[in-house]
């Protein structure tokens, strides 16, 4: 397990829409080497980047056409190098994004393998014998290849899967786990690991990680099975090198798989969709963090505390703030609100993710699907760094940029907060200097709730030998609580105290005692 992450507080770039360096209106990886003092100065000590590889761009570079080639459109190959070199220069790591289970149907390897004679590739993907015959209730693709199977697809129609095997074989043309064609795709990945992390990369978020050997069984042992086999090497070959798994079920992706680390995805209704984002249109929001909603914590706690027990021994559970996938919190949240769950999301244990923007409380915009973006087009809108042209993103004529800026007098951008003490961004950066300071708020420290009440205020939760509060509704509370014992508050934001033993928090306020 690498140490370093025990204090790493990661920063995701979208890299179509973080800054553009040479006017084409996209950004590239030259604009993220120039910000990444910025980055620094928001406390954050590693990034990663989403897919900035050679791809046709049906899925925003989900669809890699060259694992091996950075995209034209962000640079070369040495510019990564080079943002890897300065990033390591300023104590940032940088993880790149790694797509295992598909490719873009343009990739050479699938071009090989929907040919007729057989070749090395024949059985680099998914593919029946017969056209008609589906595949297992999975989507999948027939009448387009020479070849005459239906080839598999594992997400968009651009995206073929690539063969790790079958677990649960039904059909002769299902590959084994152990097939030589299931090996040779899982070395290949190896080989493409091997390759970035030679040139100087920290480690890869991995796309969809649980979605490598098909008719795997209930625990994704299968799936699990190869991750492991890829720990081995890391650990062998690549001490410090650091996964951060696209799973959301840290059981099986880091006590099974062992990765480092599992994100807490949003899922509809899960313990993480409670906090931020507990609305559908036209409904309620009941978020945690919603000062009128009515919010409750156990919604979350049920769901997170058997996870976290289950897996604080192996490997952490990673909040994000928002990803690429997700509406941006600022959709519902006030910046009052926002800032209580950030203080949240960046006290709790395991390892923690901000998306770019969303520090300055950038919106979820109204636009249309880009390079199969659809609703998630609406959270990968330019970065706003200040009030020039283009919000400071792109010098580029409006109409060519990659995605519309957000038009709105009160769009926030980085120039407008970096003065202001009280700002959504200063009180980001106090949080993450707070965490930095304190390793009872880091990853590795323990965690328990310590008040913790089916739809009542506040949610009290200790962390090492500190003890945190939050309490977004709009009324004060006093709790009395033996915690709360000799202990000063060390970070505030509304109002908080202790006298004696009792806590005596104002409304929409936060507060971490030592
Ligand atoms: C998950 C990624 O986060 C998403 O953006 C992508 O479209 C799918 N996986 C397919 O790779």
């Amino acid at each position: 397990m690498p140490e370093w992450l025990k204090d790493t507080i990661f920063y995701e770039i979208y890299p179509q829409s973080f800054k553009d360096t040479n006017g084409d209106g996209i950004g590239d990886l030259n604009g993220i080497i120039e910000k990444l003092d910025y980055v620094k100065s928001l406390g954050a000590n590693a990034l990663w980047i989403n897919p900035c590889f050679d791809s046709p761009f049906k899925d925003a570079g989900y669809d890699v056409r060259d694992y091996k080639k950075v995209a034209p459109r962000y640079g070369t190959n040495e510019d990564l190098i080079r943002l890897f070199e300065t990033a390591h220069a300023k104590g940032i790591r940088v993880l790149l994004d790694l797509v295992p289970g598909h490719t873009s149907d343009t990739h050479e390897w699938f071009i090989q393998s929907s040919k007729y004679e057989e070749n090395e590739y024949s059985g680099r993907y998914v593919w029946t014998t017969n056209a008609f015959e589906g595949i297992a209730g999975h989507p999948y693709i027939s009448g387009m290849t020479e070849r005459y199977g239906a080839y598999m697809l594992n997400f968009f129609a651009s995206q073929p899967a690539l063969n790790y095997g079958w677990l649960n074989r039904t059909e002769k043309w299902m590959s084994a786990v152990d097939s030589p064609e299931a090996r040779a795709t899982i070395e290949a990945l190896k080989d493409i690991m091997r390759f970035w992390l030679d040139a100087g990369c920290d480690g890869f978020r991995v796309d969809m990680a649980d979605s490598l050997v098909k008719n795997d069984d209930e625990h994704k042992s299968a799936t699990a099975a190869i991750w492991r086999e890829i720990r081995d090497m890391l650990d062998k070959d690549y001490p410090e090198a650091a996964l951060v798994s696209e799973w959301s079920n840290p059981e099986q992706a880091i006590n099974g798989g062992g990765f480092h680390m599992d994100f807490y995805l949003d899922h509809w209704h899960n313990g993480y969709n409670t906090l931020l984002r507990d609305y559908e249109a036209n409904e309620e929001d009941n978020s945690f963090f919603k000062a009128k909603g009515k919010g409750d914590i156990m919604r979350f706690l049920d769901d997170y505390l058997p996870k976290y027990k289950a897996t604080k021994d192996y490997g952490y559970i990673s909040m994000f703030t928002c990803n690429h996938d997700t509406p941006r919190p600022a959709r519902t949240l006030s910046v009052q609100e926002l800032k209580l769950a950030y203080a949240f999301i960046l006290t709790m244990p395991g390892v923690p993710f901000i998306y770019y923007g969303d520090e300055t409380g950038m919106k979820f915009l109204d636009v249309r699907s880009k390079e199969g973006g659809y609703h998630r087009t609406g959270s990968r809108t330019p970065m706003q760094w200040d009030d020039s042209k283009n919000h400071g993103f792109s010098d580029c004529e409006p109409k060519d940029l990659y995605l519309p800026v957000d038009q709105s007098e009160n769009a926030p951008t980085v120039s407008a907060q970096e003065n202001d003490p009280e700002s959504l961004l200063n009180t980001v950066r106090k949080l993450t200097a707070l965490r930095h300071q304190y390793e009872d708020l880091q990853a590795a420290s323990s965690f328990k709730p310590l008040y913790a009440v089916k739809e009542t205020m506040p949610f009290v939760y200790e962390r090492g030998e500190m003890v945190c509060a939050v309490n977004p509704s709009e009324g004060g509370i006093k709790i009395r609580l033996k915690e709360f014992r000799g202990k000063e508050p060390v970070f505030v934001i509304g109002r908080a105290v202790v006298e004696n033993e009792v806590l005596i928090i104002g409304p929409q306020s936060f507060a971490v005692f030592a």
